[in-house]
């Protein structure tokens, strides 16, 4: 057996143990490792950067968390404002921030009602799939409509609702990825899931453990993400009154089609609010 096997074995076998008396604690509740796990990845921040760059006045990123795409889009030389109804995350996101490039706002993004209007607007990291009802849904679309300007772009990504993936039952916690710790350790990070098709929610419990010997990194998280399907999104943009531009199945624009969504990373969406809003 090799070592990254025994390892993949210890973690396998213990969060069960572990954890059992631990309870779940808020996905976003520890920005600094949250920002560890996820802060890193900027795959899509040139694809929007440079939508945003199309676009004139001031942008929105909505659901920003520690602000990993409003500290971008602020540095393209964006006048940039970001909501999040994490006290925790604005807080983090914030301090990360120290020239004030960028509005850090509090608030409920369905909610949403802050100065300006915006020439793009973004809800990246796949945050449209926080909203898990579809009244839920279509008030954050709602609300992000009523900040943009006539012509404004609004663009987001979610993960692609893959039949197989939905259907994948995980009872026990499978290793997912590892990320590195403040004081410079490893971290094993693995979960569960299990999907319920009437709601089209998928929820998740999470733990991370040392790799060096499995013990907790943190307390474990449960989430709970929405799934939506082209369709229901054209849908429901289309209720909000966005007119769909462009669906794409990652960040490098490959468009959506019968063949690229077999393979799909994501779904990406670029809309616009129409230039004449009167109906
Ligand atoms: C998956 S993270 C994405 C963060 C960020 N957009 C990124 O790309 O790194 C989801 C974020 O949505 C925020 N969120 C959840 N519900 C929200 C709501 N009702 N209004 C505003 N933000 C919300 C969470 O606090 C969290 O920071």
């Amino acid at each position: 057996m090799t070592t990254t096997e025994a390892l993949e074995r210890d973690v396998l076998e213990t969060p069960a143990d572990t954890y059992a008396a631990e309870p779940f604690a808020d996905e976003y509740g520890d920005p600094a490792r949250y920002d560890l796990e996820y802060g890193t990845d900027g795959a899509d921040l040139p694809f929007y950067v440079a939508l945003a760059e199309q676009t004139e006045g001031p942008v929105l990123d909505v659901a920003t968390g520690t602000g990993r795409l409003a500290l971008a889009l602020a540095a393209a030389g964006r006048e940039t404002t970001a909501v999040d109804v994490s006290a925790a995350m604005v807080e983090f996101a914030a301090a990360k921030d120290a020239d004030e490039t960028v509005t850090w706002v509090e608030q409920d993004a369905r909610e949403l009602k802050v100065r300006g209007k915006f020439g793009f607007a973004v809800l990246a990291g796949n945050a449209l799939q926080q909203f898990v009802t579809n009244d839920d849904r279509t008030a954050v679309l709602k609300a992000i409509y009523r900040q943009l300007a006539p012509g404004a772009t609004f663009a987001f990504a979610i993960r692609f609702p893959h039949a197989t993936e939905l259907a994948r039952t995980v009872e026990t916690a499978e290793i997912w990825h590892s990320y590195t710790d403040a004081t410079g350790s490893q971290v094993i990070v693995s979960g569960t899931q299990r999907y319920d098709a009437v709601a089209q929610v998928m929820t998740h419990e999470t733990y991370r453990q040392f790799a060096v010997d499995g013990t907790p990194a943190a307390a474990p998280t449960a989430t709970a993400v929405r799934y939506s399907f082209p369709q229901e999104l054209d849908a429901a943009l289309s209720a909000a009154r966005f007119e769909i531009e462009a669906t794409y199945v990652d960040f490098a624009g490959t468009p959506l089609t019968a063949e690229t969504a077999a393979t799909a990373s994501a779904l990406v969406y670029v809309c616009r609010k129409p230039e004449s809003t009167k109906r």
